[in-house]
Protein backbone atom coordinates (compact mmCIF):
# COMPACT_ATOMS: atom_id res chain seq x y z
CA UNK A 1 0.00 0.00 0.00
CA UNK A 2 1.36 3.73 -0.60
CA UNK A 3 1.59 6.01 2.17
CA UNK A 4 0.71 9.32 1.85
CA UNK A 5 1.19 12.62 4.76
CA UNK A 6 -2.40 13.94 5.25
CA UNK A 7 -2.08 14.48 8.84
CA UNK A 8 -0.37 13.88 12.66
CA UNK A 9 -2.89 11.78 13.86
CA UNK A 10 -1.95 8.96 11.30
CA UNK A 11 1.74 8.52 11.99
CA UNK A 12 2.63 6.31 14.97
CA UNK A 13 4.90 6.82 17.57
CA UNK A 14 7.56 4.61 15.20
CA UNK A 15 6.99 6.60 12.41
CA UNK A 16 7.58 10.09 13.95
CA UNK A 17 11.24 8.73 15.45
CA UNK A 18 11.68 7.27 12.30
CA UNK A 19 10.80 10.61 9.99
CA UNK A 20 12.79 13.06 12.99
CA UNK A 21 16.00 10.91 12.76
CA UNK A 22 15.71 10.27 8.76
CA UNK A 23 15.79 14.68 8.88
CA UNK A 24 18.94 14.85 11.38
CA UNK A 25 20.91 13.40 8.64
CA UNK A 26 20.06 15.52 6.07
CA UNK A 27 20.08 18.73 8.28
CA UNK A 28 23.20 18.25 9.09
CA UNK A 29 24.15 18.60 5.71
CA UNK A 30 21.90 22.10 5.13
CA UNK A 31 23.93 23.26 8.39
CA UNK A 32 27.23 22.83 6.47
CA UNK A 33 28.86 25.13 4.07
CA UNK A 34 29.84 22.32 2.47
CA UNK A 35 28.52 21.49 -1.12
CA UNK A 36 25.37 19.32 -0.85
CA UNK A 37 25.82 15.48 -1.82
CA UNK A 38 24.23 14.27 -4.98
CA UNK A 39 21.40 12.03 -3.75
CA UNK A 40 19.48 10.53 -6.53
CA UNK A 41 16.82 8.90 -4.35
CA UNK A 42 13.75 10.18 -6.40
CA UNK A 43 15.28 10.46 -10.08
CA UNK A 44 12.41 9.74 -12.60
CA UNK A 45 10.06 10.97 -10.34
CA UNK A 46 7.79 13.68 -11.02
CA UNK A 47 5.90 15.98 -8.38
CA UNK A 48 3.73 18.65 -8.23
CA UNK A 49 3.26 21.40 -6.00
CA UNK A 50 -0.11 22.74 -5.59
CA UNK A 51 -0.20 25.79 -4.23
CA UNK A 52 -3.85 27.26 -4.01
CA UNK A 53 -2.93 29.72 -1.31
CA UNK A 54 0.48 32.02 -1.05
CA UNK A 55 3.47 30.38 0.34
CA UNK A 56 7.24 31.12 0.66
CA UNK A 57 9.00 29.39 2.94
CA UNK A 58 6.50 25.62 2.91
CA UNK A 59 6.76 26.19 -1.05
CA UNK A 60 10.24 26.75 -1.33
CA UNK A 61 11.24 24.31 1.12
CA UNK A 62 9.66 21.78 -0.47
CA UNK A 63 10.86 22.52 -4.24
CA UNK A 64 14.35 22.49 -2.74
CA UNK A 65 13.99 19.24 -0.40
CA UNK A 66 12.50 17.72 -4.27
CA UNK A 67 15.35 18.77 -6.16
CA UNK A 68 17.74 17.89 -3.64
CA UNK A 69 17.00 14.19 -3.66
CA UNK A 70 16.73 14.27 -7.65
CA UNK A 71 13.50 14.28 -8.73
CA UNK A 72 11.52 16.43 -11.39
CA UNK A 73 9.78 19.18 -9.32
CA UNK A 74 6.76 21.70 -10.64
CA UNK A 75 5.21 23.99 -9.04
CA UNK A 76 1.75 25.45 -9.83
CA UNK A 77 0.00 28.85 -8.55
CA UNK A 78 -3.81 27.59 -9.08
CA UNK A 79 -4.64 31.27 -8.29
CA UNK A 80 -4.04 31.49 -12.38
CA UNK A 81 -4.68 27.84 -13.12
CA UNK A 82 -7.91 26.45 -15.16
CA UNK A 83 -10.22 26.45 -12.18
CA UNK A 84 -10.70 30.19 -12.67
CA UNK A 85 -12.35 28.85 -15.98
CA UNK A 86 -14.61 26.53 -14.43
CA UNK A 87 -12.61 23.40 -14.59
CA UNK A 88 -12.97 21.73 -11.12
CA UNK A 89 -10.41 21.24 -8.48
CA UNK A 90 -10.30 17.15 -9.07
CA UNK A 91 -10.91 17.23 -13.10
CA UNK A 92 -7.49 19.98 -12.76
CA UNK A 93 -5.74 17.59 -10.84
CA UNK A 94 -6.39 14.82 -12.90
CA UNK A 95 -4.94 16.71 -15.66
CA UNK A 96 -1.62 17.56 -14.02
CA UNK A 97 -1.57 13.60 -13.10
CA UNK A 98 -2.00 12.60 -16.39
CA UNK A 99 1.18 14.06 -17.48
CA UNK A 100 3.16 10.97 -15.21
CA UNK A 101 3.18 12.83 -11.68
CA UNK A 102 3.63 10.47 -8.77
CA UNK A 103 2.89 12.96 -6.11
CA UNK A 104 0.63 15.51 -5.12
CA UNK A 105 1.92 18.47 -2.56
CA UNK A 106 -1.33 20.22 -1.82
CA UNK A 107 -2.26 23.76 -0.01
CA UNK A 108 -5.75 24.61 0.31
CA UNK A 109 -7.85 27.08 2.17
CA UNK A 110 -10.39 24.68 2.91
CA UNK A 111 -9.91 21.88 4.96
CA UNK A 112 -9.79 18.15 3.89
CA UNK A 113 -8.72 18.71 0.40
CA UNK A 114 -6.02 16.17 0.82
CA UNK A 115 -8.28 13.91 2.37
CA UNK A 116 -10.56 14.37 -0.81
CA UNK A 117 -7.97 13.85 -3.53
CA UNK A 118 -6.80 10.69 -1.77
CA UNK A 119 -10.35 9.68 -1.84
CA UNK A 120 -10.45 10.52 -5.95
CA UNK A 121 -7.30 10.09 -7.20
CA UNK A 122 -5.84 7.58 -8.42
CA UNK A 123 -3.84 5.02 -5.64
CA UNK A 124 -0.62 5.17 -6.87
CA UNK A 125 -0.13 8.85 -6.23
CA UNK A 126 1.38 9.87 -3.44
CA UNK A 127 0.00 12.94 -1.76
CA UNK A 128 1.48 15.51 1.13
CA UNK A 129 -0.93 18.30 3.13
CA UNK A 130 1.20 20.94 3.29
CA UNK A 131 -1.89 22.79 4.85
CA UNK A 132 -5.54 22.57 4.75
CA UNK A 133 -7.35 25.38 6.33
CA UNK A 134 -7.43 25.47 9.87
CA UNK A 135 -7.33 21.65 9.80
CA UNK A 136 -3.61 20.48 9.84
CA UNK A 137 0.44 21.19 8.79
CA UNK A 138 1.83 18.03 9.87
CA UNK A 139 5.61 18.35 7.99
CA UNK A 140 5.34 22.04 10.02
CA UNK A 141 5.00 20.09 13.43
CA UNK A 142 7.47 17.81 12.39
CA UNK A 143 9.74 20.84 11.74
CA UNK A 144 8.97 22.31 15.18
CA UNK A 145 9.24 19.31 16.95
CA UNK A 146 12.89 18.77 15.45
CA UNK A 147 13.78 22.63 16.04
CA UNK A 148 12.33 21.64 19.91
CA UNK A 149 14.63 18.34 20.37
CA UNK A 150 18.40 19.95 18.92
CA UNK A 151 17.90 22.73 21.88
CA UNK A 152 15.69 20.99 24.82
CA UNK A 153 17.08 17.20 24.07
CA UNK A 154 13.60 15.70 24.79
CA UNK A 155 10.36 16.99 24.66
CA UNK A 156 9.45 14.67 27.76
CA UNK A 157 7.60 17.09 30.73
CA UNK A 158 8.54 20.12 28.56
CA UNK A 159 6.21 23.26 28.92
CA UNK A 160 5.57 24.26 25.38
CA UNK A 161 3.39 27.61 25.44
CA UNK A 162 1.34 27.94 21.63
CA UNK A 163 0.26 31.34 21.64
CA UNK A 164 -1.81 33.49 20.03
CA UNK A 165 -4.68 32.98 17.34
CA UNK A 166 -5.13 29.26 17.74
CA UNK A 167 -8.83 28.98 16.44
CA UNK A 168 -7.30 29.34 13.04
CA UNK A 169 -4.45 27.63 13.22
CA UNK A 170 -3.22 24.55 11.44
CA UNK A 171 0.00 24.95 12.97
CA UNK A 172 -1.52 24.43 16.37
CA UNK A 173 -3.52 21.83 15.63
CA UNK A 174 -0.72 19.65 14.30
CA UNK A 175 1.51 20.54 17.07
CA UNK A 176 -0.63 19.95 19.34
CA UNK A 177 -1.04 16.14 18.20
CA UNK A 178 2.67 16.08 17.93
CA UNK A 179 4.13 17.56 20.16
CA UNK A 180 1.81 16.00 23.21
CA UNK A 181 3.29 12.83 21.66
CA UNK A 182 6.36 13.27 22.38
CA UNK A 183 5.97 14.19 25.90
CA UNK A 184 5.58 17.50 25.90
CA UNK A 185 2.69 19.31 28.13
CA UNK A 186 1.04 22.14 25.94
CA UNK A 187 -0.38 25.66 27.25
CA UNK A 188 -2.76 27.45 24.94
CA UNK A 189 -2.75 31.27 25.27
CA UNK A 190 -5.21 33.79 23.51
CA UNK A 191 -8.05 35.57 23.75
CA UNK A 192 -11.48 33.41 24.44
CA UNK A 193 -12.34 34.38 21.28
CA UNK A 194 -9.41 32.81 19.34
CA UNK A 195 -9.41 29.57 21.69
CA UNK A 196 -11.85 26.65 20.03
CA UNK A 197 -14.20 25.33 22.76
CA UNK A 198 -13.74 22.27 24.53
CA UNK A 199 -10.05 21.93 23.25
CA UNK A 200 -9.13 21.83 26.91
CA UNK A 201 -10.68 18.02 27.00
CA UNK A 202 -10.76 17.34 23.46
CA UNK A 203 -6.71 17.61 23.19
CA UNK A 204 -5.49 17.23 26.78
CA UNK A 205 -3.94 20.87 27.05
CA UNK A 206 -3.92 23.12 29.69
CA UNK A 207 -5.43 27.13 28.76
CA UNK A 208 -4.93 30.28 29.84
CA UNK A 209 -6.52 33.81 28.51
CA UNK A 210 -4.09 35.74 29.45
CA UNK A 211 0.04 35.62 29.65
CA UNK A 212 0.67 37.05 32.81
CA UNK A 213 4.21 36.30 34.25
CA UNK A 214 3.05 32.57 33.07
CA UNK A 215 6.26 32.45 30.56
CA UNK A 216 8.75 32.07 33.09
CA UNK A 217 7.63 28.15 33.55
CA UNK A 218 8.06 27.94 29.83
CA UNK A 219 10.57 25.97 27.91
CA UNK A 220 9.71 27.41 24.47
CA UNK A 221 7.33 29.80 23.41
CA UNK A 222 5.10 28.90 19.84
CA UNK A 223 3.84 32.25 18.44
CA UNK A 224 1.28 32.31 15.71
CA UNK A 225 0.76 34.63 13.29
CA UNK A 226 -2.78 35.96 13.27
CA UNK A 227 -4.76 34.68 9.98
CA UNK A 228 -6.69 38.00 9.26
CA UNK A 229 -7.31 35.98 6.08
CA UNK A 230 -9.28 33.12 7.35
CA UNK A 231 -11.16 35.36 9.87
CA UNK A 232 -15.01 35.99 9.06
CA UNK A 233 -15.13 38.82 11.91
CA UNK A 234 -12.94 40.87 14.07
CA UNK A 235 -12.22 38.60 17.14
CA UNK A 236 -10.23 41.23 19.11
CA UNK A 237 -10.75 45.50 19.18
CA UNK A 238 -7.27 46.10 16.85
CA UNK A 239 -3.61 45.01 16.61
CA UNK A 240 -2.35 47.04 18.74
CA UNK A 241 -4.87 45.71 21.61
CA UNK A 242 -3.85 42.24 20.59
CA UNK A 243 0.44 43.10 20.85
CA UNK A 244 -0.50 44.88 24.57
CA UNK A 245 -2.19 41.18 25.72
CA UNK A 246 -0.39 38.50 23.58
CA UNK A 247 2.55 40.24 21.73
CA UNK A 248 6.21 39.25 22.83
CA UNK A 249 8.26 42.06 24.10
CA UNK A 250 12.16 42.15 25.36
CA UNK A 251 10.49 42.63 28.82
CA UNK A 252 9.08 39.00 28.69
CA UNK A 253 11.68 37.56 27.03
CA UNK A 254 14.11 38.69 30.32
CA UNK A 255 11.89 36.92 32.39
CA UNK A 256 12.24 33.14 30.71
CA UNK A 257 14.51 30.96 29.35
CA UNK A 258 12.42 29.82 26.85
CA UNK A 259 12.73 29.67 22.84
CA UNK A 260 10.96 31.33 20.60
CA UNK A 261 9.20 29.56 17.38
CA UNK A 262 7.07 31.15 15.28
CA UNK A 263 5.74 29.09 11.48
CA UNK A 264 6.15 32.45 9.89
CA UNK A 265 5.38 34.71 8.39
CA UNK A 266 6.04 37.06 11.53
CA UNK A 267 3.97 40.04 11.60
CA UNK A 268 6.54 41.79 13.38
CA UNK A 269 5.37 44.41 16.24
CA UNK A 270 2.33 42.40 16.71
CA UNK A 271 3.31 38.62 17.38
CA UNK A 272 6.87 39.46 18.17
CA UNK A 273 8.54 42.72 18.89
CA UNK A 274 11.74 43.22 16.66
CA UNK A 275 14.43 42.26 19.21
CA UNK A 276 12.60 39.75 20.25
CA UNK A 277 12.97 37.81 16.48
CA UNK A 278 16.39 38.79 15.96
CA UNK A 279 17.36 37.52 19.69
CA UNK A 280 19.66 35.05 20.75
CA UNK A 281 16.63 32.37 21.63
CA UNK A 282 14.54 33.06 18.39
CA UNK A 283 14.45 29.95 16.28
CA UNK A 284 12.68 31.06 13.67
CA UNK A 285 15.64 30.59 11.19
CA UNK A 286 16.21 26.98 12.38
CA UNK A 287 12.99 26.06 11.51
CA UNK A 288 13.16 26.84 8.18
CA UNK A 289 16.61 25.28 8.07
CA UNK A 290 14.70 22.01 9.88
CA UNK A 291 11.92 22.37 7.17
CA UNK A 292 13.87 20.96 3.93
CA UNK A 293 15.32 18.74 6.65
CA UNK A 294 11.66 17.01 7.54
CA UNK A 295 10.34 17.54 3.64
CA UNK A 296 13.15 15.54 2.49
CA UNK A 297 13.02 12.78 5.02
CA UNK A 298 8.79 12.66 4.43
CA UNK A 299 9.49 12.53 0.37
CA UNK A 300 12.28 9.86 0.89
CA UNK A 301 9.78 7.98 3.50
CA UNK A 302 6.86 7.91 1.20
CA UNK A 303 9.09 6.74 -1.74
CA UNK A 304 9.97 4.03 0.15
CA UNK A 305 7.26 1.36 0.04
C1 LIG B 1 1.78 28.73 8.31
C2 LIG B 1 0.67 28.26 7.41
O1 LIG B 1 0.57 28.68 6.27
O2 LIG B 1 -0.10 27.49 7.91
N1 LIG B 1 2.93 29.17 7.68
C3 LIG B 1 3.82 28.28 7.19
O3 LIG B 1 3.49 27.25 6.65
N2 LIG B 1 5.12 28.56 7.37
C4 LIG B 1 1.31 29.66 9.31
C5 LIG B 1 0.64 30.90 8.87
O4 LIG B 1 0.37 31.14 7.70
O5 LIG B 1 0.34 31.70 9.76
Amino acid sequence: MNRDLLGIRQLSQAQITDLLHRSDGYFRHLDSTEPFPDYRLLHGRTIANLFFENSTRTRTSFELAEKRLGATSISLSMQTSSLTKGESLIDTINVICAMKVDCIVVRHSSSGVPQLLRNNLPPHIRIINAGDGAHEHPTQALLDAATLLEQLGSLKGKRIFIVGDISHSRVARSNMLLLKMLGAEITLVGPETLLPKYVEEVFDVRVRTTIGDSLHKADAVIALRIQQERQSRSYFPNLSDFRLRYGLTPIQLSDTKAFILHPGPVNRSVELDDEVVDSEKSLILRQVRRGVAIRMAVLEWLFEV
